[in-house]
């Protein structure tokens, strides 16, 4: 380890990204959508093609891990050197569905590059993570002071429902000392960040019903609410008049303020100019280590296809983020009482609840912790920022709840401008060289030392 020379393993990783990048564009190709009411066959192909590039990279015994019912998953592993520790790399390879693809600058599944970042959909969220430790094991030509365990998922994007029994089937495979997942962001281009907790997620559909059928909005309008003016009722409870959450009983902490200022943030997501920020708190406690709530969206008659009806009955999806500390079962409960005991005039209201990910939070100390800061400052010339993440990745506490004794390092190649799940979603490809590099390295760091500072 105290040969490990990081200027020889940076060339190394430079000589590699061509080949990195074409694996990248073809996976890009793929459209691995998860999502209900896509085809399925692409995602297959995805894990088939993934499967490929992790061959390439000089894993053994690769294979599908098929559930019924599930999107497949990868699985590749290498043995390390005797008493070496092992490592698992997470990333996954399904990606969020396009939405109108007019509101694209080039079309989602054909990656082109423009201003040093690649564009479509995947490329940070996250095929780009799955490259990032394919690239670390190439940097090793396939043999890596720690044994390794590759593992991608196909179903992060719709809140990895088979994980249960993935993990119940495979957990004896998926066990390590340290687990890598490239799913999470940098703090900003030149400034990497090791994610120390993540929000959880519930969410469900609100259904309200006034009337048993449409009727003449003149004849009848008036005494009679329609359902759509109800449930607009319904979702503004879901806030107070300064935009906090008003759902009582849900967690909330302090978190570190780091340096984000509003005008960066503001920028970042394109909110317009006379739009004010909404709840309370530093930004970063309202984006990790507070509760969220966002309307999805409704199900209601098209503009077009309006006629002068009452509507009798309207939906929306209502999606509530969860601080770290908080439980996902308790939340949905919260959530629903809540709805149901703001449905105005006698609305009738139902609650039906969907998908659900307990939140995380890890003590970011030891010497995986140590390897991996040092990896960075290699690859940066500076160490990584610790922050908490506003998204959620439900494997997360799943696996953290397998393996109490392994540590879990949150790492990835978002940045705040690659645009994950909307139009025009992009990968900054320096960045994403720098974070193969810090993967390298820090599989050297892992295996050759319990102290990364000698
Ligand atoms: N990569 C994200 C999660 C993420 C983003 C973590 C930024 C940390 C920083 C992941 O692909 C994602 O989008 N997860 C979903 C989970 C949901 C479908 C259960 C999310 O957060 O919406
Ligand atoms: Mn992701
Ligand atoms: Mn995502």
């Amino acid at each position: 380890m105290s040969n490990l020379d990081p200027e020889a393993f940076a060339e190394a990783v430079a000589g590699l990204m061509p080949g990195l990048r074409q694996d990248l564009e073809l996976l890009v190709r793929i459209p691995s959508i998860s999502a209900d009411g896509f085809d399925p066959a692409p995602v297959r192909r995805s894990a088939e093609a993934t499967a490929e590039v992790l061959e390439r990279s000089g894993l053994s015994d690769i294979r599908l891990l098929e559930v019924e019912g599930a999107h497949p998953a990868v699985l590749g592993q290498v043995a390390g050197p005797p008493g070496a520790p092992t490592v698992l790399l997470y990333a996954h390879h399904d990606v969020q569905p396009t939405g109108p693809v007019e509101l694209w600058s080039s079309p989602p599944f054909e990656p082109v590059e423009r201003a040093g970042r690649l564009f479509g959909r995947g490329t940070c969220d996250d095929k780009a993570g799955v490259m990032v430790h394919a690239a670390a094991l190439r940097a090793w030509e396939g043999h890596p002071p720690v044994g390794v365990t590759v593992f991608i998922e196909g179903e992060e994007e719709i809140g990895s429902d088979h994980l249960g029994v993935f993990l119940s089937r495979h957990l004896g495979l998926l066990e390590a000392d340290a687990v890598v997942l490239a799913d999470a962001s940098n703090w900003r281009l030149g400034q990497p960040a090791l994610t120390t907790s993540l929000r959880g997620l519930v969410d469900c559909v609100v259904e309200v019903r006034t009337l048993d059928h449409a009727v003449h909005s003149g004849m009848y309008g008036g005494p009679i609410p329609d359902a759509l003016s109800a449930l607009a009722r319904v979702l503004a409870s879901l806030h107070d008049d300064e935009g906090r959450v008003a759902v009582p009983g849900l967690a909330s902490g302090p978190s570190d303020p780091l340096d984000l200022t509003e005008e960066e943030f503001r920028r970042y997501a394109g909110v317009r100019p006379g739009v004010r920020l909404i709840g309370e708190g530093g930004l970063t406690e309202r984006l990790w280590t507070r509760p969220s709530i966002s309307v999805l969206g409704v199900d209601a008659p098209r503009i077009n296809e309006a006629t002068n009806q009452l509507v009798p009955s309207a939906r929306a999806k209502v999606s509530l983020r969860l601080a770290p500390g908080d439980d996902p079962v308790r939340a949905m409960e919260a959530l629903t009482k809540h709805l149901e005991a703001n449905a105005p005039w006698g609305t009738e209201l139902q609650v039906f609840p969907g998908g659900a990910g307990a939140p995380y939070r890890v003590d970011p100390r030891g010497p995986a912790f140590d390897a991996f800061r040092k990896a960075c400052e290699g690859a940066w010339g500076r160490a990584p920022v610790d922050v908490g993440a506003g998204g959620s990745i439900p494997f997360v506490a799943a696996l953290a709840g397998a393996y109490p004794d392994a540590a879990f390092l949150l790492t990835g190649v978002e940045d705040p401008e690659g645009n994950a799940h909307s139009e025009d979603e992009s990968l900054h490809l320096e960045e994403f060289e720098r974070a193969c590099l810090a993967e390298a390295l820090f599989l050297g760091y892992l295996g050759g030392s319990a102290d990364p500072s000698k």
